[in-house]
């Protein structure tokens, strides 16, 4: 008998994930959410074909727009996938970010080179976008995690799988949250990607490897073997050749001779040791942070799907997925909610010579380039919006008003896709739970929204609800972010050329302004000047009259003057100021000047932070 028994500790801590000892189902803090979540459905919204490019008789897609309204799409269009991979952001307290890149004009390239000399200070290297956040608590990020999954499982087929790929932030809750979603019993493996590189910590080993967990959605699910390339020396070893041109190494068993034949290669299990760059066919035209290796994805396009299947990747970024499976005859969907994920995958699918649309969900949030930079705007577009550290941090802030007094306002996050729509479940916690805990003198409250269930509906549920006397103020957020789009500004001009090479069309762009990029950099280099350096005195980035550094690629459209895009002819520029025309490298250096065939109708130029603008061409 024991003497005595010692309690277990009785509650969790807060955030702390808990299985229910009997029905194994992980419980979390906000888990209820989801049910009300998955029992509204998924989000479906209009869906806008911004360009096709080549002939598209496969039905490829690059989607911009969030997972969970992606899948919507597919499921009311009928589509079902054959194979997933995604790999959604970490939860790893990390912020991913656009390295931008000035396009070095001849004239410019000395003062820029000495410049980047110069930004060996940390902080300075900021001199980039942020693609897209990657901060969450961690119930946050499960119910975000739970519902993407599950909105993924309602598009695959009956003989799909599905690889998830997470590292050691957060793979053991999602690891749970899959057995529950696809079924303990279909799961079939956990492959260790290792790796080399990184800062080796003091006091922990290295961390060298990501998770990825392979399900399938039924037992009759696609699997083939894949073998690895053999090393040189094992080829070696395979010295000997039969009479059918077979080769093969001798080994002696008990006096005997025994032929041991060179199969296709080491057939692959696990754990897969692949160098982050070493087979990444990407150069810096087409960088993504947070990209994959080719290989790792042709190992699992090559194991979970045959040729002409449909692959799916719902969290794209650089587009590996979709060009791996382009490359080994598999149709594709990529999706990303980042406008300069859908512009890496959208150029180096072009250059592999893939066809497919490019499609927009239009749920009012892809204003900027992605959620991040709506979210790090949103305060200052919002007129007298100020923090107020009396409020919790439920409200945004605070607007003084002369009639009101304080307002405070509350911003739905542009990240959690479950806080967009505001609906009765919303309105019901903002009454019963944000407004009660105001100070007394509060008369008004202002709510953002950019989705709304039913305004009429809503305005009606507010009346009806005497708790408080609290005026609420409805807003639709998206007015808001409409008002501060300002394009490009362009001078260019065009000629028709009787170049026995080039024959057709040429535009030049004579002068190019972007108010966004160039306050960007002047930002930067008053940073810069405020940092002290131990080197010399810091020599600010300048861009020339032209600014044709600022462009990062250019489209001619010579088909249509409106609508859809359709490219005759491209160029994209690389870091280091290189033309890659169509596609393919040159020697050429960036002049402004992109020809066509034909005569074009309208150009679309791309700023070295991703804003687009379309001219028409006179
Ligand atoms: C880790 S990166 C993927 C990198 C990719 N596997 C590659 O090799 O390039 C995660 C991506 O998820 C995207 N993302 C974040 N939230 C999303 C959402 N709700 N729906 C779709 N994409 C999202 C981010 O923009 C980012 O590009």
């Amino acid at each position: 008998m024991p003497i005595k028994y010692v309690p277990f500790v009785p509650e969790p801590i807060e955030g702390q994930a808990v299985l229910g000892n009997f029905n194994r189902i992980l419980k979390y803090k906000g888990s209820g959410d989801v049910s009300a979540t998955l029992q509204r459905g998924m989000p479906l919204y209009e869906m806008e074909k911004q360009e096709t490019v080549g002939e598209n008789a496969d039905g490829n897609m690059v989607i911009r727009g969030e997972c969970i309204s992606a899948c919507a799409y597919l499921k009311e269009q009928g589509v079902q996938v054959d194979l997933v991979y995604i790999d959604p952001p970490f939860a790893s307290g990390a912020d991913y970010a656009k390295k931008v890149y000035i396009r070095r004009n001849p004239k410019l390239a000395e003062t820029i080179a000495q410049a980047e000399q110069e930004l060996d200070i940390e902080e300075l290297k900021a001199f980039e976008e942020k693609m897209y956040g990657d901060v969450w608590d961690k119930e946050k990020y499960l119910n975000w995690m739970y519902e993407n999954l599950m909105a993924i499982k309602s598009v695959m087929s009956e003989t799909a799988s599905i690889y998830v790929h997470l590292d050691w932030h957060i793979c053991h809750y999602i690891k749970i949250l899959l057995d529950e979603i696809f079924g303990e019993q279909n799961f079939r493996n956990e492959i260790v990607w290792s790796y080399t590189g990184g800062v080796a910590p003091k006091r922990d080993f290295s961390k060298k490897h990501d998770v990825i967990y392979r399900y399938v959605n039924s037992d009759n699910f696609i699997y083939n073997p894949v073998y690895e390339e053999y090393s040189e020396t094992t080829i070696k070893r395979y010295d000997k050749i039969d009479e059918n041109g077979r080769k093969y190494k001798v080994t002696y068993f008990e006096g005997r001779e025994n032929r041991s034949y060179m199969k296709e290669g080491k057939e692959l299990d696990d754990v897969w040791v692949i160098s982050k760059s070493s087979d990444q066919s990407l150069d810096a035209a087409f960088s993504y942070a947070t990209q994959k290796p080719e290989r790792l994805l042709s190992y699992i396009l090559q194991a979970s799907s045959n040729k002409d299947m449909l692959v799916a990747d719902f969290f794209g970024g650089s587009g590996v997925t979709a060009a791996v499976a382009n490359k080994l005859g598999r149709r594709f969907i990529h999706c990303d909610i980042g406008l300069n994920s859908i512009q890496t995958a959208r150029d180096r699918l072009a250059a592999d010579g893939a066809e497919f649309d490019v499609l927009e969900i239009k749920d009012g949030v892809q204003l900027y380039r992605n959620p991040v930079q709506t979210m790090d705007k949103i305060k200052s577009l919002i007129p007298g919006l100020k923090n107020d550290d009396s409020l919790d941090s439920f409200w945004e802030g605070a607007i003084s008003d002369s009639k009101f007094g304080t307002v405070p306002v509350y911003v739905p996050n542009l990240m959690d896709s479950s806080s967009k729509l505001l609906d009765k479940v919303m309105m019901n916690r903002i009454i019963h739970q944000a407004i009660p805990e105001l100070d007394n003198d509060i008369k008004k409250v202002i709510v953002y929204y950019i989705d709304i269930t039913d305004e009429n509906e809503l305005r009606q549920f507010i009346k009806e609800d005497d708790s408080t006397t609290i005026e609420i103020e409805l807003r639709d957020l998206k007015t808001v972010l409409d008002d501060v789009i300002i394009g490009d500004y362009a001078e260019f001009h065009t000629e028709e050329t009787y170049d026995t090479l080039f024959g057709g069309y040429a535009v030049t762009i004579d002068k190019f302004i972007s108010d966004r990029v160039l306050s960007k950099i002047n930002e930067f280099n008053q940073k810069a000047f405020l940092i002290p350096s131990s080197k010399k005195t810091y020599k600010p980035i300048r861009i020339s009259e032209e600014g044709l550094e600022l462009i990062e690629f250019l489209s001619a459209d010579c088909t249509s003057g409106n609508g859809e895009w359709h490219s005759d002819a491209e160029i994209k520029i690389d870091p280091k100021g290189y033309v890659i025309a169509d596609g393919n490298k040159t020697k050429e250096f960036w002049d402004g000047c992109i020809r066509c065939e034909k005569k074009p109708i309208r150009i679309k130029v791309r700023n070295i932070c991703g804003d687009e603008t379309i001219w028409s061409v006179k």
